[in-house]
């Protein structure tokens, strides 16, 4: 399927008398003259396919009938000698299959003709925001504007319309996240050879970021998260700056994207190849999770059952192991929960009561964290839902102990 047919399927999903515009967003700023790597807003690749920024996209979709634009910047040899070619209106189109591209200096009379000549009532603008505080990302900036301009018409947001469809991944999208999850199993691959104790937690990161770009990694679906002994007890550490101390654990959360689809793998390997009694016991259990999840994930679940069941696991095993008194205190060592979407972004578009449906693509991600015994154990596979159970998209990554300590003796040994 193709970006255009994403499309189709929104102008379906909508009412008649609406317009959507979908702007890439711009570079922000960080100090002096320098900017962050540029994202584009997922709402506008969805649509679009395109990375560029300062691009947007417009559809008004008036008496059953749809007119879309795509608005591209000019190109400007001035810039062009800095930072390299501009897409010209061809490959723009070529890529959105998008027929009408014109310049973004004709995007505001464009606009004004939609709206002075059609009955809109309903305008779609990415109004999705993540946390109170944070600051207005560009498309709802742009809103709030056009709200001032044209205050009759109703806004809707785009981020909400968009979940339904991009939940469901069509052929191409999932042939995008299989190769983000080959090129990260060959970045961890790579890991296992070279782990050895008194190795920097950072040293461990650039080795997998090394390898997923020698294979032509353009993006990273978050920052690389590799956290040894304690550090792995912290779900989301990413300062990567303590040695690897032999008889720890090194917990790797991270995945590489390709086609600006994402995968999100975790594994967690002994820094000297072999677990101890202990590491392993609680390893299996973090690993009878994972499988059951694996097993139960199918059409019709949601991702709180999922949870559910992860809970009641993890719970029944460390009362087995003497460390809580009954299951529903599994919260003192694992504090998140199993499963989200996973798509153009890392926590892709859902929501937590939504039921699985064929298509959808989610990790399995069950962890303990104690840390007392700096024992911070995570695994986290990507499924694709089917149309009777899950398919593991990450099976080839190997998770069982005796096979990662095997290939981690064999890279030693140099066999
Ligand atoms: N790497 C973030 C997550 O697994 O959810
Ligand atoms: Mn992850
Ligand atoms: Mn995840």
């Amino acid at each position: 399927m193709s970006f255009e047919e994403h499309r189709k399927r929104l102008y379906r999903s909508i009412p008649d008398n609406s317009l959507i515009i979908s702007y890439a967003g711009v570079p922000l700023h960080t100090n002096e003259d320098d900017y962050y790597n540029f994202e584009v807003n997922s709402q506008f690749f969805y649509l679009t396919g395109l990375e560029r920024e300062n691009m947007a996209f417009a559809a008004a979709k008036t008496g059953g009938s749809v007119t879309e634009m795509l608005f591209i910047e000019e190109a400007d040899a001035l810039m062009e000698r800095w930072t390299g070619k501009m897409p010209a209106k061809e490959e723009a189109s070529a890529v959105s299959g998008v027929k009408d591209v014109r310049y973004t200096s004709e995007f505001d009379s464009s606009l004004g003709r939609i709206m002075g000549r059609c009955l809109i009532e309903n305008v779609y603008f990415d109004l999705y925001r993540c946390g109170l505080n944070d600051l207005p990302d560009y498309n709802a900036l742009k809103a709030d504007e056009f709200a001032g301009k044209y205050p009759g018409v109703k806004l809707c947001d785009l981020h909400r319309a968009c979940v339904p469809l991009r939940e469901i991944k069509d052929e191409d999208e999932i042939a995008c996240i299989r190769k983000a999850v080959d090129i990260t199993r060959q970045g961890l691959e790579h890991v296992m050879k070279v782990l050895k104790p008194g190795m920097m937690e950072y040293q461990a990161q650039a080795e997998f970021e090394y390898m997923c770009r020698y294979l032509g990694t353009k993006k990273f679906s978050f920052n690389t998260i590799s956290g040894s002994g304690l550090n792995g007890c912290m779900m989301h550490y990413v300062t990567n700056h303590c040695e690897i101390k032999d008889g720890s654990l090194l917990l790797m959360d991270l995945g590489a994207k390709y086609g600006n689809y994402c995968s999100d793998i975790t594994r967690t390997y002994p820094a000297n190849g072999r677990y101890t009694p202990r590491q392993k016991e609680i390893y299996n259990l973090v690993l009878k999770a994972n499988k059951a999840v694996a097993e139960a994930a199918r059409p019709g679940v949601t991702l709180r059952e999922l949870n559910d069941l992860t809970r009641k696991i993890l719970g029944e095993g460390l009362v087995e192991l003497g460390l809580i008194s009954s299951w529903q205190q599994v919260g003192k060592y694992y504090m998140h929960g199993v499963s989200h979407a996973i798509g153009i972004d890392c926590h892709d578009a859902d929501f937590a009561g939504d039921i699985l449906k064929p298509g959808w693509v989610i990790s399995d991600e069950p962890g303990l964290y104690i840390d007392e015994e700096e024992i911070g154990i995570r695994i986290e596979d990507d499924l694709l839902i089917t149309e009777n159970g899950c398919e593991v998209l990450s099976r080839d990554i190997i998770r069982e102990t005796d096979e990662i300590e095997a290939f981690m003796q064999k890279m030693k040994s140099g066999n």
